[in-house]
């Protein structure tokens, strides 16, 4: 069918079969599609939705635009499974979950992103880190893979590259918001990865991607259902995000925040539990574990020995960072020169956070990036976050705030305290609110 033609029946509301999807994605991919076409395309796809199976098609179609891994040649002894979040603050959980799996014997080739608006990226966090390189050859990647069980890299040129240009043309043709977009651009990505099994953090609240709990909770499942009807069983968990996960946000300070988990210097914790739960249902996933607590009694017990934090410090070593970071982290991390206490301005409890808003704090301290390509600082960001429902004293520290400058510091204390309600006592959100589990058919 003709491009033109396929558009005006999606334009008027009519489902597309899948091998019409198949030749329209390889057009986006081969240039065989002008972007005047992607983006009318995309936007009868926003106004009119997809249908299950189309959005199947669709996101089979774009993981089929480039290279597909295929570790067989391998012969791995265990699953090769990975996690992927919709994104958050303080969201440190992949630095931990990929090491930790691999100490259970899953193999997890996680590709990462960098910060995406008010978010942080994997990567941008790792390469905090003096030396690691999150562009590696595929000979170093997919030995890491093998032998330490994990490598956490960026996404090569080569992967999916229909995505990249379906959805540099959504970002300036206001149909970034659709459902069958979004889950086929995140599944198109992570399918590409050669998966035995996927587990999905789809995060709920003030600082989610998507705008709503039930937006949310409508991307986890279909997320769930359209990548194991594509072959690859799917687990997506609803995680509040209606605070930073961790006590901090911004690169440096949540990479030491994660070695702290990793070593056992913290042992509780919001970030810990989500990690836990998300790590529990990956060995489920992978036949790693029988049941649930099969599964948390392995990972609590890999994380005791120590075994996850070896293999972090492998993985690292091996991507050309420290070989004592676990040891001396305060060697290698960088520290920002002015550190700020943030106080409370009146005694009450820490009822709500807009944290959102404390993202953009972080991107405007210069932790994140105004325009693509920037350069990121990594030492700068918030520590010490007091957690929803903590009680606090007028002129008690809820936050403590790392700039480059008195100024900087100045102008983000505006916006945290802006960001924050005191008020009357409140309970603290669930922290995983749902998990949605799909068998491939
Ligand atoms: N993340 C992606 O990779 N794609 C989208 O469309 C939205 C979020």
């Amino acid at each position: 069918m003709l491009p033109q033609e396929a558009i005006r029946a999606k334009r008027d509301g009519e489902a597309l079969d899948a091998a019409t999807i198949g030749d329209l994605v390889a057009g986006i991919a081969d240039d065989g599609l002008g972007d005047a076409q992607i983006g009318a395309l995309a936007m009868a796809i926003f106004l009119n939705g997809m249908d299950a199976t189309e959005t199947v098609a669709l996101t089979e179609a774009v993981r089929d635009s480039g290279d597909v891994l295929d570790w067989t040649a391998l012969d791995l002894p265990g699953p090769v499974i990975d996690k992927h979040s919709t994104g958050g603050v303080g969201d440190v959980v992949s630095l931990i979950l990929g090491p930790w799996i691999a100490a259970c014997g899953g193999h997890v080739p996680m590709i990462s992103g960098r910060g995406l608006g008010h978010t942080g990226g994997t990567l941008d966090k790792l390469e905090s880190i003096p030396g690691y390189s999150v562009v590696p050859d595929t000979a170093t990647f997919r030995r890491l893979v093998k032998d330490v069980g994990v490598a956490i890299i960026g996404q090569t040129a080569d992967l999916a590259p229909a995505d990249r240009r379906l959805y540099a043309v959504r970002d300036v043709t206001a149909t970034v918001e659709s459902l069958p977009l979004i889950v086929s651009s995140i599944l198109g990505k992570k399918l590409a990865c050669g998966l035995d099994a996927l587990v999905m953090d789809v995060k709920v609240g003030s600082g989610a991607f998507m705008p709503t709990p039930e937006a949310s909770r409508e991307l986890a499942e279909t997320i769930a259902e359209v990548a194991s009807r594509a072959g690859t069983p799917t687990t997506a968990l609803l995680t509040d995000m209606s605070q930073p996960l961790a006590p901090c946000a911004g690169n440096a300070l949540e990479v030491r925040e994660a070695l702290a988990v990793l070593t056992g210097a913290r042992r509780d914790g919001r970030l810990l539990e989500v990690t836990r739960g998300l790590a529990a249902e990956m060995l489920l996933a992978g036949g790693l574990a029988t049941d649930r607590t099969a599964a948390l009694g392995k990972l609590d017990e890999r994380l005791a020995s120590g075994e996850a934090a070896e293999r972090f410090g492998r993985m690292v070593a091996g991507l050309g960072g420290p070989a004592n970071l676990l040891e001396a982290p305060d060697r290698h991390l960088p520290s920002a020169p002015v550190r700020r206490l943030v106080l409370a301005p009146r005694a009450g409890h820490l009822r709500g956070m807009d944290t959102r808003a404390l993202g953009m704090t972080v991107v405007e301290l210069g932790g994140g990036r105004r325009q693509a390509g920037e350069t990121i600082d990594p030492a700068v960001g918030l520590s010490d976050i007091a957690e929803l429902g903590t009680k606090l004293d007028a002129g008690q520290p809820f936050a403590t705030l790392h700039a480059r400058s008195p100024a900087e510091a100045d102008q983000a204390e505006r916006q945290l305290l802006e960001a924050i309600e005191i008020g009357e006592a409140t309970t603290s959100p669930t922290l995983i609110r749902d998990i949605i589990r799909r068998e491939a058919p």
